[in-house]
């Protein structure tokens, strides 16, 4: 049906505009929308789509009684990205109590090649007794097998039949857009089979070989183009470091210098094409300090949040991607101080002793937009 993109900006989405009361399915990274206090949306950063709109040969339209969360996908805060291991029922049985925000059921290296079956059927059981009336939090995820491991299909013929479906795959040692095609068309077919799916399933790809991080624009750009033709929109890119490290032949270190070039990168592809980018685990979870120091430093870079394994690393993990009550505070005031500056026509001013000019003011933003979102998400289902 659309013919194009749908649009993101960095903590929130849709590929909806409306226009004259008519509503275009667009593409492209044309517009940002923006939360007000209030939670509705405001367009700004609009220029191009005009341009766009009449390059087009053709586009789509759509009433708001079609809209679907395909058309308009929410920002999900995933801080902490949770890996419990599916053939592991006392694990399973944890969930509700962790206050995490993102739960991997996880089929792939968490468990075991002989529990991979037993795995599948703990995920459908769960997804079939799922009441869509519980908490919207955690978010309930699953990561499959990698394409080239022959056991994904499997995977998805067990678990995509179930009554209620995951938000988000994850699909992991995505090496190029072969993978990815395979993924897209496999999992389309079988949630195809005997019913219609209105919804669409956030797709989160992971890079873990030198050959995946240096076709990552190729594959985001593949992602987001499959996603009009499939059940999948692109939603995150992870970085699984642990792989990455055996394939470059790198020694893996708690300080993790010899993935700082690949943390960088990450972030950098992933925000262009509006993905949410999630860092790497740190797998000595005893040691609650390095975790701490690790998880600051991911936010830092521009990670939205970080994987974790164990139920310790939850509070330290979120408290680290969650921005400050004295830095909301600073950005607020900044952007107070930059719209009263705008009316009297300046454009750099100071501010607590810093020069304040645009970048500033968009990370300012940055920081209020994640720090409401956070709110409203964590208010209304925990
Ligand atoms: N999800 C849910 N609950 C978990 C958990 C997880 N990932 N990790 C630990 N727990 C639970 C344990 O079951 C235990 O509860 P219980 O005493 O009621 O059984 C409690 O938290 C404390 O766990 P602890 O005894 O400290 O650890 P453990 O020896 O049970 O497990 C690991 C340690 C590392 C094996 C485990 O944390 C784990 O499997 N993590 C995920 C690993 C994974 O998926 N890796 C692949 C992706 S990188
Ligand atoms: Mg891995």
């Amino acid at each position: 049906m659309a013919t194009f993109r749908p649009l993101l900006s960095s903590h929130s989405a849709t590929s909806i505009l409306n226009i004259n009361g008519r509503n275009f399915v667009v593409s492209g990274h044309v517009a940002e929308v923006s939360f007000r206090n209030d939670g509705s949306r405001k367009w700004t950063n609009i220029r191009g789509f005009a341009k766009q709109l009449l390059q087009c040969s053709s586009y789509s339209t759509d009433t708001p009684a079609e809209f679907t969360r395909g058309h308009f996908q929410k920002y999900i805060p995933r801080r902490a990205v949770m890996y419990v291991p599916a053939s592991d029922l006392r694990k399973i049985a944890k969930i509700p109590t962790l206050g995490v925000d993102c739960v991997v059921f996880d089929c792939e290296d968490g468990v075991a090649v002989n529990k991979k079956e037993e795995a599948r059927n703990h995920i459908r059981k769960y997804l079939d007794n799922y009441s869509k009336n519980s908490s919207a939090r955690p978010e309930i995820t699953v990561r499959v097998n990698s394409v080239q491991s022959g056991l994904c299909q499997q995977d998805l013929e067990t678990i995509l039949p179930a009554r209620h479906l995951p938000s988000s795959i994850h699909v992991p040692k995505v090496d190029g857009v072969d993978h990815l095609k395979w993924f897209t068309e496999t999992a389309t077919k079988i949630l195809g089979k005997g019913r219609n799916i209105h919804q669409k399933i956030n797709l989160i790809i992971f890079v873990e070989s030198a050959m995946s991080l240096l076709s990552l624009p190729h594959i985001c750009q593949t992602a987001w183009d499959l996603s009009t033709k499939s059940h999948f929109v692109p939603d995150a890119v992870v970085f699984g470091s642990d792989d990455y490290c055996a394939d470059i032949g790198a020694t893996r270190t708690n300080e993790a210098k010899e993935l700082l070039y690949a943390r960088q990168y990450i972030v950098s592809v992933a925000k262009a094409f509006k993905l949410q980018a999630i860092d790497i685990v740190y797998i000595d979870y005893k040691d609650t300090e390095g975790l701490r120091k690790q998880a600051i430093e991911g936010a830092q870079m521009g990670f939205t949040g970080k994987q974790i394994i164990h139920p310790t690393q939850v509070p330290i993990c979120q408290e680290a991607f969650t921005p400050s009550l004295e830095k909301i505070e600073w950005a607020r005031e900044l952007i107070q101080g930059f719209e009263k500056h705008q009316k009297s026509g300046k454009g750099a001013f100071t501010f607590r002793g810093q020069m304040i000019d645009m970048p500033l003011v968009l990370q300012a933003r940055n920081i209020v937009q994640l720090a409401e979102i956070v709110e409203k998400a964590t208010a209304t289902t925990s």
